[in-house]
């Protein structure tokens, strides 16, 4: 018989309790390039779905794991800390990094391979000369905040669906600005591949799950709560209109002064520009803020108007195209 990719043979006398147990097959780890075109060529019986992340996964990533597993044939999960897209002072050095417990989750959620590369096998001339543009949605929120970023983080998402050649991919709602930004990218460069937005996944008692809230103590978890409740606050006010959204929201984070608010904004979701007071339709509730040392982000999605509220992920945008 001959050896799979990644799944070693088991040593003589190996107890029978390390082999592979059913449902649980062990997924496929590919390190290099050459490993991955080798794996990726294996997965012919059906569409191949990605899901893209920076590792020290939790139950967001899970989910968004599970998502492409019940709608795909084939799910590649790809953990890579992109330093392109951190900046001097960002936290890339302190950024948690668990590959064991990442590949427990894929292991757990039926993942047929794992792309693991180090910087060097991405960036195999160092740092690239040619990059993605986000264009002006690029500049604004986090990209005020955080310059480069999404250039950095276009280009290796650009990178990963070339080397992986997923038919779709799951992007978590979570992180709004990404995700529409890759939308663009997507269709703006006529990449073929569908792009799925996961609503985001949040602990009981409302914190938006994140891989930085590790570095949050007992009372910065505390102190965090204010983002998710005021998102929670402005959509109970979704029927009064923009105004009212961002007014509400407001006095929830002014209760809070440990919360350094970067931003609170109710824009357009394709535009991101404020919505005016007349706007009804779909808009994103974003917010950002430092809480300690760490900086957090949060979003819902709300319909404003008559019968408004809080929305999973926005309803218009798949059948948009954008
Ligand atoms: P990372 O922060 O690891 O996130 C990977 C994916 O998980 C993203 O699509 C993100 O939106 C999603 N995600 C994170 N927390 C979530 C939550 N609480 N609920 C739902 N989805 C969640 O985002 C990145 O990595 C990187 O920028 C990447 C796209 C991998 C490019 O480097």
């Amino acid at each position: 018989m001959s050896e799979q990719p990644g799944m070693p043979s088991t040593p003589a006398g190996a107890a029978v309790t390390d082999l592979p147990q059913p449902g649980r097959v062990e997924p496929v780890v590919a390190r290099t390039r050459e490993e991955l075109h080798v794996a990726r060529r294996a997965l012919t019986d059906g569409d191949v779905a990605v899901v893209m992340t920076m590792g020290a996964l939790h139950e967001g990533h899970a989910t968004l794991i599970e998502t492409a597993r019940q709608r795909a044939a084939h799910v590649v999960v790809t953990i890579f800390l992109n330093p392109l897209q951190f900046g001097p002072r960002e936290d890339l050095s302190r950024y948690p990094r668990t590959f064991d417990s990442d590949m427990e989750i894929c292991r757990r959620a039926g993942v047929d391979l794992v792309f693991a590369p180090t910087p060097d096998v991405i960036y195999r001339d160092g740092d690239p000369g040619v990059r993605i543009s986000a264009g002006p949605l690029g500049n604004v929120l986090e990209g005020q905040a955080r310059p480069g970023h999404f250039d950095g983080m276009l280009t290796v998402v650009a990178k990963l669906f070339h080397l992986t050649r997923a038919d779709s991919a799951y992007f978590g709602q979570k992180d709004a600005q990404q995700l529409l930004l890759i939308r663009r990218m997507v269709r703006d460069l006529d990449f073929p591949v569908r792009v799925v937005s996961v609503p985001t996944v949040r602990e009981a008692d409302g914190l938006a799950m994140s891989s930085r809230n590790t570095y949050l103590t007992d009372s910065d978890r505390e102190t965090a709560l204010c983002l998710s409740q005021a998102l929670r606050a402005g959509a109970a006010a979704a029927a009064e209109g923009p105004s009212a959204i961002r007014r509400a929201a407001r006095t929830v984070l002014v209760r809070e002064p440990l919360a350094l608010i970067d931003y609170l904004v109710l824009v357009h979701p394709y535009t991101l520009e404020d919505v005016p007071e007349w706007y009804r339709g779909e808009a994103l509730l974003a917010v950002a803020g430092r809480v300690g040392t760490t900086r957090l982000i949060d979003n819902l999605p709300i319909k404003v108007g008559p019968g408004g509220g809080a929305l999973e992920v926005f309803t218009d945008v798949d059948s948009a195209g954008v």
